[in-house]
């Protein structure tokens, strides 16, 4: 059954990537936000580590959505310091899931719950992370199941404006501007998700009464290198500065899992159609970017 227009939105991590759009989705609706370092505008300070604050900030809101989109999501911080990271990626969504009475909950996981040996994947296919980043997201993803009522949306290679510009689109054009050289694994396919187009998606999915779990990810599955160069020429900067290494030569604690890619036919059913292709949403970030 849609949801009401008028539904209350609690969206937990408004100051990030995903965060940020969902803002800009939202505009005009009734949400209540978090941000935890970076303030953003009648937002209200939470950290996801103080199990008290997070109980207190969603019964206080009285949200009938409820986003979790706040995480600690960087993948070889997760393998350093495990415990650190599950206290914020996965204990503290336990604590909104028992603070949430009969709201939706929304989590974000990732293709990283999947092994990467035998990719694409599509929503019921088996998972088997390799790293501590892909087992704290089949964590989430357990813990929303349980909740009344939920969304699992799995993303992938995230690009768009966030103040902190730690998009790999955002990252590589920033070192490519400043003529720097820009290390892109070779092996590794992705499925790029343009963000504004991903919080458009995610808010057409709860008007519409949606729940389950969605591969919400961009219609093409391509290799690193690949995208890096459709990035860099839709900047109009200079892909001989990129390099192309094996991840085994990055030096990186966590393993990737290579040849992952999220199919994405059942979020075409769902909405009518598709997120756009990565040529048209490149230059539309281009269009976008935020001045200074
Ligand atoms: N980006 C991707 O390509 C990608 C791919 C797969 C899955 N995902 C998942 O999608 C979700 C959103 O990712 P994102 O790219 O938007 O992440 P992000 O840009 O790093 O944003 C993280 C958000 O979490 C907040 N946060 C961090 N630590 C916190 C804490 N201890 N307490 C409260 N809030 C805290 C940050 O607040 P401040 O900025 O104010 O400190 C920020 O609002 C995550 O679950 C991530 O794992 C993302």
């Amino acid at each position: 059954m849609p949801r009401k227009p008028d539904a209350r939105w609690l969206l937990l991590g408004a100051s990030g990537l995903v965060g940020t759009h969902l803002r800009a989705a939202l505009a005009g609706r009734d949400v209540a936000m978090t941000y935890h370092r970076e303030s953003v505008p009648g937002g209200m300070p939470l950290d996801l580590a103080d199990p008290e604050a997070v109980t207190r900030v969603v019964r206080d809101t009285r949200p009938d959505v409820v986003v979790v989109a706040a995480a600690d999501a960087f993948v070889e911080r997760c393998e350093r310091e495990p415990r650190a990271t599950r206290a914020v990626n996965v204990d503290a969504l336990r604590g909104v899931a028992a603070a949430v009475r009969d709201a939706l909950l929304v989590v974000f996981s990732s293709e990283y719950v999947f092994d990467g040996r035998n990719g694409p994947y599509a929503e019921d296919d088996p998972t088997a992370p390799i790293n501590e980043y892909g087992r704290q997201k089949v964590e989430v993803e357990r813990i929303a199941r349980e909740a009344p009522e939920h969304l699992v949306l799995r993303v992938s290679g995230v690009y768009g404006w966030s103040r902190a510009r730690t998009s790999f689109v955002a990252q590589l054009v920033d070192k490519l501007r400043r003529a720097e050289r820009f290390r892109v694994p070779s092996d590794q396919l992705v499925t790029p998700t343009p963000a504004p187009d991903l919080a458009a998606a995610i808010v057409d999915l709860v008007d519409q009464g949606a729940y389950g779990t969605f591969h919400a990810a961009g219609p093409e599955i391509l290799e690193r290198p690949e995208f890096a160069r459709r990035a860099a020429a839709a900047f109009d900067l200079d892909v001989a500065l990129l390099d192309s290494v094996p991840t085994a030569e990055l030096g990186l604690a966590a393993p990737r899992p290579l040849r992952a890619g999220l199919r994405t036919d059942k979020l075409r059913r769902q909405l009518g159609h598709g997120l756009p292709s990565s040529y048209e949403a490149l230059r539309a970030m281009r269009r976008d970017e935020p001045a200074g």
